[in-house]
């Protein structure tokens, strides 16, 4: 029975490679609409107002604040100018009491300010700004904004772990200042960025050939460079670049061509936003080991896999992670050593047999490909769209995705499922001239050389 239950989820979540092709097209297309219009299609096509990424030639000291990953981080970034080199980098790592994710605005931004204070204090003798100079942080938010400007935008809806009503059609920049004042900080914002805009001008910074930023971490997410002129719903001017950069927001994707399974569908009715980010909850970090648990639980109690009661810690959502999850796809000792443990300490699931672990193994490898696959399927959407997924008559060009977040990171068979996955999708020859590339914490870096080159300083430096 138990068997019966694991074949029947493995067939309803394949991803054979012509089922990844339409999910690519179908990408491609929802992106095109997104452009066309606000409102057009569930892909938001956020407008960054980032419409030059990184030169090498930013200097001066920058701050930088990192929320909406597994840790809230705040950095600071001495840039050393035309020598293209962050001098030195600083920054120290917060984790966001749970309860602040589902509170109210002003509490949230009141811990962010005074974690960003008391690292402003042990600013040092070697790295300090300018005499007279008022501080400035670029400001990731990994959430999606309706930006207004490089420096302003309002909250469309909260994702992920956090749901703070309040905070919803809010300015992120101004709350933040309000708090910072309420403390007495004296600093201004002048870049609010997206994990995945940051990722990209951090990436941008070191290779000129990246074109795309993607992070796969308890969210998902992808940034890439468009044609200013290729964006029916800007009615900006042209940026002399000719470029701007968007924050897709593809964890919002949706088609009827994603394998979706019963399990899928009861997560993400009890999850904090039903309906919404359909594509990260099949993908991401956050959901992943959840799916894992909702399968095992239903072996438990029709199949009776860990004998004739359900273990009751199985009910407990989000009780398994997906570090955890990735601890046990990864074990390789003759008695599955790790699965058990993790069985055992994790769900109280003593004694479990081989035969139970080499299941439980089988479960995470299929939710984990099943993920990867898509997330391949979902940059080759956009490589189409950029034009670069097939070669060109003497084409020799390199695209680099600057790629981010703790999934891609540490999920190492998710990692090499999605790499061969696109080099399958793309074919030798094409595969050869697109590069995926591990940008680790570009986003805070991206978010200091953003905030340094729209600084109220530039006129002055320049
Ligand atoms: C980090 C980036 O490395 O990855 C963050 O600096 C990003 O900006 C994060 O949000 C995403 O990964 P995770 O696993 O922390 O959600
Ligand atoms: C969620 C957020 C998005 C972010 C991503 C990765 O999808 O909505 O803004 O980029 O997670 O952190």
């Amino acid at each position: 029975r138990a068997m019966a239950i694991l074949r029947e989820f493995e067939e309803k979540c394949g991803t054979p490679i012509a089922k990844l092709r339409q999910v690519a097209d179908a990408m491609t297309v929802e992106m095109h609409a997104g452009l066309a219009s606000e409102g057009g299609s569930k892909l938001k096509m956020i407008i960054s107002y980032v419409d030059n990424l990184p030169t090498g030639d930013e200097k001066g000291l920058f701050y930088a604040l990192d929320l909406g990953g597994t840790n809230f981080r705040v950095l600071r970034v001495q840039l050393g100018g035309k020598d293209k080199r962050v001098v030195k980098q600083e920054f120290e790592e917060v984790s966001i009491p749970p309860h602040l994710m589902v509170g109210s605005s002003d509490a949230l931004f009141d811990y962010i300010a005074a974690a960003l204070a008391k690292f402003v204090a042990t600013e040092g003798e070697g790295l300090h700004v300018s005499p007279g100079r008022q501080r400035e942080l670029g400001f990731t938010f990994s959430f999606p904004v309706r930006q207004s400007s490089i420096a302003s935008g309002s909250l469309i809806k909260w994702t992920k772990g956090f749901s703070i009503e309040d905070a919803v059609g809010q300015d992120v920049v101004g709350e933040l200042t309000k708090a910072m004042e309420r403390i007495g900080l004296d600093m201004r914002v002048s870049a609010l960025v997206n994990d995945t805009i940051g990722t990209l001008a951090g990436g941008r910074y070191y290779d000129q050939d990246v074109v795309a930023a993607v992070i796969l971490g308890t969210g998902t997410n992808a940034a890439y460079v468009e044609r200013a002129q290729s964006i029916p719903k800007w009615h900006g001017l042209l940026p002399k670049s000719g470029d701007m950069v968007i924050n897709m927001e593809w964890g919002n994707f949706r088609s009827s061509h994603l394998p979706l399974t019963e399990y899928d569908q009861v997560l993400d009715a009890e999850s904090l936003n039903p309906g919404e980010q359909i594509f990260e909850k099949i993908i991401s970090g956050m959901y992943l080991g959840d799916i894992v648990r909702r399968v095992l639980c239903r072996m438990a109690e029709e199949a009776d896999l860990f004998g004739d009661t359900v273990p009751p810690k199985l009910k407990i959502p989000f009780i398994l992670r997906t570090p955890d999850m990735s601890a046990m796809h990864h074990d390789t000792s003759p008695d599955l050593r790790v699965v058990g443990s993790k069985l055992k300490d994790i769900l109280d699931i003593p004694n479990t047999s081989l035969k139970t672990r080499k299941v439980v193994i089988e479960l995470c490898d299929i939710v984990a490909t099943r993920g990867a696959r898509l997330s391949a399927a979902g940059i080759l959407g956009i490589l189409k769209k950029l034009g670069r997924d097939t070669m060109k008559e003497g084409d020799k060009q390199n695209s680099v995705i600057a790629l981010d977040g703790g999934l891609y990171e540490h999920y190492t068979e998710f990692r090499t499922c999605l790499e061969s996955t696109l080099k399958e999708l793309l074919g030798a020859e094409v595969s050869d001239n697109i590069v995926i590339k591990h940008s680790n914490d570009g986003s805070g870096i991206g978010a200091a050389l953003l905030a340094a080159s729209h600084s109220q300083y530039l006129e002055e430096d320049s």
